[in-house]
């Protein structure tokens, strides 16, 4: 049984440590030597981190990687990817290869509204409240003035506001539902703001509303919170070229390969268990990307398996037909994301990775994101349709299983040189290990 602790948050950094390592480890001086071996030795840089969250006691590592040619639009880039899962670099680098001599990769953003609403009850009369909307809706525009100026400078700000009648899903439930614009930024801290204001004014013109009743004017506001659920911020990503150009070592029969590859993604669109892991491997590419930028891979993740379940049903987020002989593959997600702003300009790394992006504006960075999905999926689609995934991922996995056992250099040559030629499997590895220890 452990104890609790009262105040914690008010602590020092050292003083959590040493509460921790008593309370949770046999040996507290090993847990805070390694709590303290992944400090930062600049002071500067683990001030930065130890500020980003609270009760910080030491940094969590995720190795950042890079995957170079990608051709995108006609020009190349190296696509930076934070990610602990020993295949996905690879994959997106052998996709990037792959498809830099066959066209590259097209990407397009749709569109790029962003949602917020005011969650309200009322109970009266709805045509006096749709009324009150129409005479008081210049008001919320007027009223957010100071905070959109920036953002109207920009380009940006609030696109509409409408009252929605939401009384049929729950008794005297309406929205304020706005539409916004947040050019280059995600716009969350804006979007809120707004709409925590947009609340203030229903709140005190409803008040002053001299066609409501009391019961009327006392309209309780639940909460105002911005959508994650952004289905009209739509970036598309597209690979094609004729059949016959797939063909490569693994591609032997590319009329073959692309029916089989097309009917994994049929599978995929049709089948919710198999969708959700094909989605998975859109993601493995959307977060590695996401995290390295600075932005929320939460939000995103919420928002785009939201639409993967727009029909009702969980489906696929790509698509791939074969038409006069072309292949096409295709992917259509929401991605609200941000390159200034947030973390984009305090993360050390953050900043190189958009610096190697070519300081990339908000929708440039939303195609580099769902090209990297889509390279994941096309990479992890061939593997699967053709040699398995096994093959390259337990490959790829070697290194850690050589680390569990904290292999030697001598045993790590020996065993990868015997991998060459032999499936990895874990028990594979382990007793090779053995018995090269006896
Ligand atoms: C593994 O991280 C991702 C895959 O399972 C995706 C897929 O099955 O399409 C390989």
């Amino acid at each position: 049984m452990n104890n609790p602790v009262t105040g914690f948050s008010k602590l020092s950094k050292e003083e959590k440590i040493n509460w921790i390592a008593k309370e949770y480890f046999s040996t507290p001086s090993e847990a805070i030597l390694l709590l303290k071996n992944y400090w930062n030795s600049d002071e500067k840089i683990q001030k930065l981190h130890d500020e980003f969250i609270e009760n910080t006691i030491t940094n969590f590592y995720i190795p950042l990687g890079v995957a170079p040619n990608f051709l995108i639009n006609g020009k190349y880039c190296t696509i930076p990817m934070a990610i602990e899962e020993s295949s996905v670099v690879a994959a997106a680098s052998n996709s990037s290869k792959f498809w830099s001599t066959r066209g590259g990769f097209k990407a397009t953003v749709v569109n790029t509204e962003k949602i917020g609403q005011v969650h309200f009850i009322f109970k009266g009369d709805v045509s006096k409240l749709q009324l009150f909307f129409a005479q008081t809706k210049a008001k919320f525009y007027e009223q957010t003035e100071s905070i959109t100026k920036k953002m109207q400078k920009r380009g940006g700000g609030i696109l509409d506001i409408v009252l929605q009648d939401k009384t049929n899903l729950l008794p005297d439930y309406f929205q304020l539902h706005a539409t916004f614009e947040t050019k280059d930024s995600m716009g969350a801290n804006f979007i809120n703001s707004c709409l925590e204001q947009f609340a203030r004014i229903l709140k005190e013109e409803s008040l002053a509303y001299n066609l409501f009743t009391e019961t009327e004017k006392n309209l309780q506001v639940i909460m105002s919170i911005l959508s994650n659920y952004v289905p009209n911020c739509i970036v598309r990503a597209e690979v094609s070229c004729p059949i016959e150009a797939l063909a490569e070592k693994h591609i032997t029969n590319p009329q073959e390969f692309a029916e089989r590859f097309v009917q994994a993604v049929q599978i995929a669109e049709v089948e919710p268990f198999r969708a959700v892991t094909h989605n998975k491997g859109i993601m493995n590419g959307v977060d590695a990307v996401v995290l390295a930028t600075g932005n929320d891979f939460r939000a995103v993740e919420a928002g785009i398996h939201a639409y993967a379940a727009k029909s009702g049903q969980y489906s696929s987020l790509s698509h791939a037909k074969i038409e006069n002989g072309i292949f096409t593959f295709w992917l259509e997600i929401p991605l609200a994301l941000g390159t200034v702003g947030g973390l984009t300009s305090l993360h050390p790394l953050v900043k190189l990775s958009l610096e190697m992006l070519e300081n990339p504006s908000a929708k440039e960075l939303m195609q580099v994101v769902a090209v990297a999905g889509l390279a994941q999926n096309f990479a992890a689609l061939r593997s699967l349709t053709t040699t398995g995934i096994q093959d390259g991922h337990m490959k790829m996995h070697l290194n850690n299983i050589l680390n569990q056992f904290d292999a030697n250099d001598n045993e790590r040559i020996l065993i990868r040189k015997h991998f060459k030629h032999h499936a990895v499997s874990h028990s594979g590895v382990v007793e090779l290990i053995e018995n090269l220890r006896k």
